[in-house]
């Protein structure tokens, strides 16, 4: 008899399903809320009540396009944290319900945790130990797995994350939430030497993006004092570098952690992962060092319920199962 597990995220403003068959993802459904983009970022009490209306439908497709009956479900998982607390519950609270309705055990999971094993969903599965790079809107880590389970964050960021730099350098350029993604699509016909911003001087393997925020909002506001259009007319060439910056500083303290920990097995994971700056700096370094590289599929890469019921289905055969009090956290850290 295959194991089947039904996973359930929504930590932040992305509603999603899967369906896991002994290590395979038969379905992941994700309900993307716009609503969020006229505020210009995330507004936790209308992500909350999103879900709520989400959640219903997203879980019964998921079952349907993997063709399994919640009869048939053998765990439910959720994400436990981080995230924002309201969001948390609706998926908690859901995944309790039908956990004790349908008699299966529960499986609480690390948002962050889950980003790194969604290097793990496919056949080519990275090789311990791995280091991982995760770069999301609210974190931004390097990772030293020893296994599926065994985590150290052994590098982060002091202030924003990457996710947060190309947002926050987006709005600064007048473009829409989330802006990631539009610098990615500027920054292909841009030129990424055209304008110098600095990389921070910061000791170990820790990361800091506050300064490179400052410097772009100084070098607009002296820019546009003498063409106004300044922005919109050189948006290409301004995003590319930007780009260019965030995805140097990010491998730079990559490349230090593979020497220091000799380690040449190497992943990124988290939405910054979707960039395709950043999958092309992977794959050039991986050349130049001798690593092995991975990169999730770019469905794998955003927020989804595929990479919780992967790293569900880890913790369902090591038994690590939760009782119906286990409790959301905004914060809680990941390591073992
Ligand atoms: O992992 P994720 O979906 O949600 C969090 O857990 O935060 O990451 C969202 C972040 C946002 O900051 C978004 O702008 C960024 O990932 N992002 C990108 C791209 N796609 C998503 N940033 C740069 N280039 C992209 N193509
Ligand atoms: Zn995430």
């Amino acid at each position: 008899m295959s194991v089947k597990i039904l996973a359930i995220e929504s930590s932040c403003d992305e509603t999603s399903a899967s369906v896991l068959a002994d290590g395979k993802i038969l379905s992941n459904f994700i309900a993307n809320q716009t609503i969020h983009e006229q505020y210009g970022g995330v507004v936790p009490e209308l992500a909350s009540r999103a879900h709520q209306e989400n959640i219903v439908p997203v879980v019964d497709q998921a079952l349907k396009v993997a063709g399994v009956r919640k009869e048939e479900l053998n765990a439910i998982a959720f994400t436990q944290a981080p995230g924002l607390i309201g969001s948390l519950l609706v998926g908690s609270c859901f995944a309790k319900s039908m956990a004790l309705a349908l008699d299966v055990p529960l499986i609480a999971v690390h948002h962050m945790q889950a980003h790194v094993l969604a290097n793990f969903i496919g056949e080519d599965k990275p090789s311990f130990p791995f280091l991982c790079l995760t770069v999301s809107g609210g974190h931004t880590q390097i990772v030293r797995c020893d296994s599926p389970l065994q985590m150290k964050v052994i590098g982060e960021t002091l202030d924003d994350a990457a996710g947060e730099a190309f947002d926050k350098s987006a709005k600064l350029l007048g473009l829409p939430y989330p802006g990631g993604p539009l610098i990615d699509k500027y920054a292909r016909e841009g030129n990424p030497d055209r304008f110098k911003f600095p990389e921070p001087q910061i000791p170990g393997l820790n990361f800091s993006f506050s300064g490179l925020k400052t410097s772009i909002l100084y070098f607009l506001q002296e820019q546009q004092q003498k063409d106004p259009q300044f922005a919109e007319n050189n948006m290409a060439d301004i995003c590319a570098s930007i780009q260019h910056r965030i995805v140097s500083i990010l491998m730079n303290k990559l490349v230090k952690a593979s020497k220091e920990t000799g380690i040449k097995e190497i992943g990124i994971a988290g939405g910054v992962s979707a960039n395709s700056g950043l999958r092309n700096a992977l794959q050039q370094y991986g050349e130049k060092y001798g690593w092995k590289t991975y990169i999730p599929k770019f469905e794998y890469c955003t927020d989804n319920a595929a990479m919780i019921a992967m790293t569900a289905w880890y913790k369902y055969q090591a038994g690590e199962f939760v009782g119906l009090d286990a409790v959301p956290g905004a914060r809680a850290g990941f390591e073992h």
